[in-house]
């Protein structure tokens, strides 16, 4: 994006940092795959926004007020890890000094200036820093993450580190308020970004459109899934922007199922929720097709439902609305669709069918942060669904049928303009659709089974 984009989003979180604060940020752990091989690279993105670095083993320290030494003055400091030949020529290339310099960063020191840099600490009011432990999952309702099963043998190899001391240690950080910071700068998106974000949902929308022309009944579900990103990586998007859903029958009534491993999908709904991260942004698309390319009776009628539902969420996607106003209008629609079809008697329980909020940020991370009441220029999703897995209570006819849709929405001064309108919605133009084929079906491999 630049280093003047960074250099800019720095300047407006100090303006929201309190007065006579510092602030900390560290870059993403590199995380362990199995024995010598690493999960593929992600910078934080709160780290990432604010400096456009995306090398593991960095802090960034940023001064609400101009600070003073011997070098003159400075307000932010860009710590790196140090070039290294040997290593450059197993892991790739290092931007080093001279390289964060270039990225707009006047003072830059190694990662072991970081270590021997005093700070004095006791000069600030406050300091900042974001959860130095957010690589880790940390269920509220579960009692025994991972971190404090770490705590816990780190007690028993070495009693100076008690799990007390690190949750002192913990207090004594401010990140609620680097991530309300955080929140207000990133909920809102720049000119830049928007087109950046435009493209990460366009390349997922034109993937939709190839799966619906190439699937059938015997492909498997990891086939599909693999189109999708086959697509994504042709128009040069590097990742997905989370780990993609592709489930049929069963499996799309598991709101986030990614294992994707069934090889059975005909004559079933195959609910693909998938995005392309482009530069950084990622889009956050759903569509529900029948993998034969025909709606059954049944699988119609939910399908429908659920694209009634949406298109009326959409409209109420304005400013000034919040998530909530957007989640009624999806669910007044489905309580009332499913009593009219015998599935339930009561709106009360469409929530078992529908469980899940309707709306979320986009941007660097799929579930962006922000706040629930809308602005111009957000970008968000709007995915009502419907999933009636097996043994549910109702007639076994629905069984087995999961329907989500999903599209990416700016809020504008007036009406939202859907980014994700290319992949049709409609059950009837995705039947259309579905009839055309795709050159992927060309590909012809030699069978390596007995
Ligand atoms: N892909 C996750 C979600 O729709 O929120
Ligand atoms: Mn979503
Ligand atoms: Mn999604």
């Amino acid at each position: 994006m630049g280093p003047e984009f960074h250099e800019k989003k720095r300047q407006e979180f100090r303006n929201q940092m309190p007065s006579n604060s510092i602030a900390f940020f560290f870059t993403s752990p590199i995380m362990k795959r199995s024995n010598d091989t690493d999960f593929m690279y992600h910078q934080d993105p709160n780290f990432y926004y604010l400096t456009g670095w995306k090398e593991p083993h960095g802090v960034l320290v940023i001064f609400k007020d101009n600070q003073q030494d011997n070098n003159g003055f400075f307000n932010e400091i860009l710590f790196v890890r140090e070039r290294n030949e040997y290593r450059e020529m197993w892991d790739g290339r290092r931007l080093g000094l001279r390289g964060a310099k270039k990225m707009g960063f006047d003072r830059v020191k190694l990662r072991s200036d970081f270590i021997k840099n005093s700070f004095k600490i006791d000069n600030f009011s406050n300091v900042l820093s974001m959860d130095i432990r957010d690589d880790v999952r940390d269920f509220k309702d579960d009692k025994f993450d991972l971190y404090n099963l770490q705590n816990k043998f780190l007690e028993i190899i070495n009693d100076k580190e008690s799990p007390d001391n690190l949750g002192d240690l913990k207090k004594e950080f401010n990140n609620i308020s680097v991530n309300n910071i955080m929140s207000n700068l990133r909920q809102t998106k720049d000119s830049l970004e928007i087109k950046l974000l435009t493209k990460a949902i366009k390349i997922s929308s034109l993937a939709q459109i190839e799966v619906m022309k190439a699937i059938h009944g015997d492909m498997t579900e990891r086939e599909v899934q693999g189109i999708h990103e086959f697509i994504y990586r042709k128009y040069g998007a590097a990742h997905e922007g989370y780990n993609s859903i592709v489930g049929a029958g069963a499996n799309s009534c598991i709101l986030h199922y990614i294992t994707n491993e069934s090889i059975d999908i005909d004559n079933q709904l195959i609910l693909m929720d998938l995005g392309a991260e482009y530069r950084g942004y990622t889009a956050d698309v759903t569509r529900t097709i029948p993998a034969n390319g025909k709606f059954s009776p049944e699988q119609k009628e939910i399908y429908d439902l659920v694209y009634e539902s949406q298109e009326a969420a959409i409209k109420k996607a304005v400013i000034g609305n919040t998530f909530n106003d957007i989640y009624l209008e999806s669910i007044e629609i489905i309580s009332n669709g499913l009593i009219k079809l015998g599935i339930i008697d009561d709106a009360k329980d469409a929530r078992k069918y529908y469980p899940h909020g309707v709306s979320h940020h986009i941007g660097l991370d799929v579930h962006d942060p922000g706040s629930r009441t809308l602005e111009k220029n957000m970008v968000i999703t709007v995915e009502p669904g419907i999933y009636i897995p097996e043994n549910s209570d109702c007639d076994p006819k629905w069984w087995n049928i999961g329907v989500r849709i999903e599209d990416d929405i700016l809020i504008t001064g007036t009406d939202p303009i859907n980014l994700s309108e290319d992949a049709p919605r409609l059950s009837n133009e995705i039947e259309k659709l579905m009839e055309q084929d795709s050159p992927i079906n060309q590909l012809e491999l030699p069978n390596i089974d007995d």
